[in-house]
């Protein structure tokens, strides 16, 4: 890997905080008495930006599944004080950051080997990797990955940044922001018929009603999707709309089988 980097204002993640105007007060008693940084940084309030962000992954799966600061970050979530715990922690901007744009495929990766797997085989990785411009990992998985760009018009303007602008770094391609969205959409209808599948096998299960085989392919319709999500990571469309729209059909017959079998009759 070339180690060229380009200072473009491509990304706008997370610019940070000329200041410092916390004050040390809060080495509270949290939910995580043994991790530092959760505890201490629970309870900062100021300045905005930095107490915003414990909010973020406050909310996030990965605190919901003990992933705490330091799996991203670095640092010594051990140590009491700041400087201690904070050694090995760069902002994000700062080449030597875990979350930096370049080393974010590794540290996130470490946990995600399948989409890393998809991602390094990018035609973004290949070509963009070794500079550290987008789109990486947190691009898309906004805020610390407590979100995720679904709409269409949000990912249209991401993409847009290099693919749509006029006399920007690569010529216009409505083509492929469509392609891109429309996948997406795929993605999102699968999700949406899996989700209603699943409250009607709870609905089932509360009536008692045998519903094994339907559990069984619901697993096969969501280990497809799972696979489509893990493969829209190497941004080729085709085969990941396939999945997906395959995910769906399944999804949708084993959802018309449990709606005859909770709500039993004609339907309108
Ligand atoms: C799943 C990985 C992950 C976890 C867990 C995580 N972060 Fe982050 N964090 C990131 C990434 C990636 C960025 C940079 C991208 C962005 O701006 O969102 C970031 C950015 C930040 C920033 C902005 C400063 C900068 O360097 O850009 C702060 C402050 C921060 N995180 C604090 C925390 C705190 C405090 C916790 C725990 C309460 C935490 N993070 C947990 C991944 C994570
Ligand atoms: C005793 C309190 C305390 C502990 C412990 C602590 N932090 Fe911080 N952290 C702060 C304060 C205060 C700031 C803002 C000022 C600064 O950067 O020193 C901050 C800033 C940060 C930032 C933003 C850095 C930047 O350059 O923008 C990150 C990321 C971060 N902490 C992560 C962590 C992680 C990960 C741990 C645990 C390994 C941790 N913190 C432990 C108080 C703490
Ligand atoms: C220490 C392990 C670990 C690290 C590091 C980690 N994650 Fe995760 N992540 C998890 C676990 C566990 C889950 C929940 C189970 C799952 O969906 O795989 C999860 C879930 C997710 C999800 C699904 C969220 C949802 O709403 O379902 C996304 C997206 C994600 N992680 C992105 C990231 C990104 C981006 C990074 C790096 C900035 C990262 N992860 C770093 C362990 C990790
Ligand atoms: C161009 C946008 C984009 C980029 C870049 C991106 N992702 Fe994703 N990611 C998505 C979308 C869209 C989904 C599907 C979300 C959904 O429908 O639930 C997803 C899903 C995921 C999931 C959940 C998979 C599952 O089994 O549910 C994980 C984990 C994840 N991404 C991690 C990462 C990591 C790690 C990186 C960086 C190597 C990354 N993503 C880069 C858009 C992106
Ligand atoms: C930072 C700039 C940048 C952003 C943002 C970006 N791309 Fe790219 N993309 C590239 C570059 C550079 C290439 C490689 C072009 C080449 O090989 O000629 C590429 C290649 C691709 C390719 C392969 C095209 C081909 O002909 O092989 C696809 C598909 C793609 N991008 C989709 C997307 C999507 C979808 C988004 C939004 C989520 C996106 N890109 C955002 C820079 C970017």
């Amino acid at each position: 890997m070339g180690g060229r980097i380009l200072i473009l204002g491509l990304w706008i993640g997370g610019a940070l905080l000329g200041v410092r105007s916390w004050v040390g007060s809060s080495l509270g008693i949290g939910p995580q008495p043994s991790n530092s940084c959760v505890n201490c940084h629970q309870g900062i309030t100021t300045p905005l930006e930095l107490s915003q962000r414990y909010y973020d992954w406050h909310l996030s799966v990965h605190k919901e599944r003990g992933v705490t600061c330091d799996a991203c970050h670095g640092g010594d979530s051990q140590a009491r004080a700041v400087q201690e715990a904070h050694r090995g922690i760069f902002p994000s901007s700062d080449e030597r950051s875990r979350v930096h744009g370049k080393t974010q495929v590794e540290t996130c990766g470490a946990c995600h080997p399948e989409v890393r797997a998809a991602y390094v085989a990018s035609a973004h990785y290949v070509k963009l990797g070794s500079t550290g411009l987008g789109p990486f990992c947190s691009t898309c998985h906004l805020n610390m990955a407590n979100s995720t760009v679904r709409s269409a018009a949000d990912i249209g303007a991401l993409c847009s940044r290099c693919h749509g602008a006029e006399g920007g770094l690569l010529p216009p391609n409505p083509q492929l922001l469509k392609n891109a969205q429309e996948t997406l959409l795929s993605l999102s209808r699968a999700n949406g018929v899996l989700i209603w599948a699943d409250r009607l096998v709870e609905a089932a299960q509360e009536k008692r009603l045998d519903v094994a085989g339907e559990v069984r392919d619901l697993e096969a319709a969501r280990r497809l999707l799972a696979e489509a999500k893990w493969e829209w990571h190497a941004f080729r469309f085709e085969p990941v709309r396939a999945k997906a729209d395959r995910a769906f059909e399944q999804g949708t017959k084993v959802k018309d089988r449990l709606m005859q079998k909770v709500y039993p009759g004609p339907r309108l």
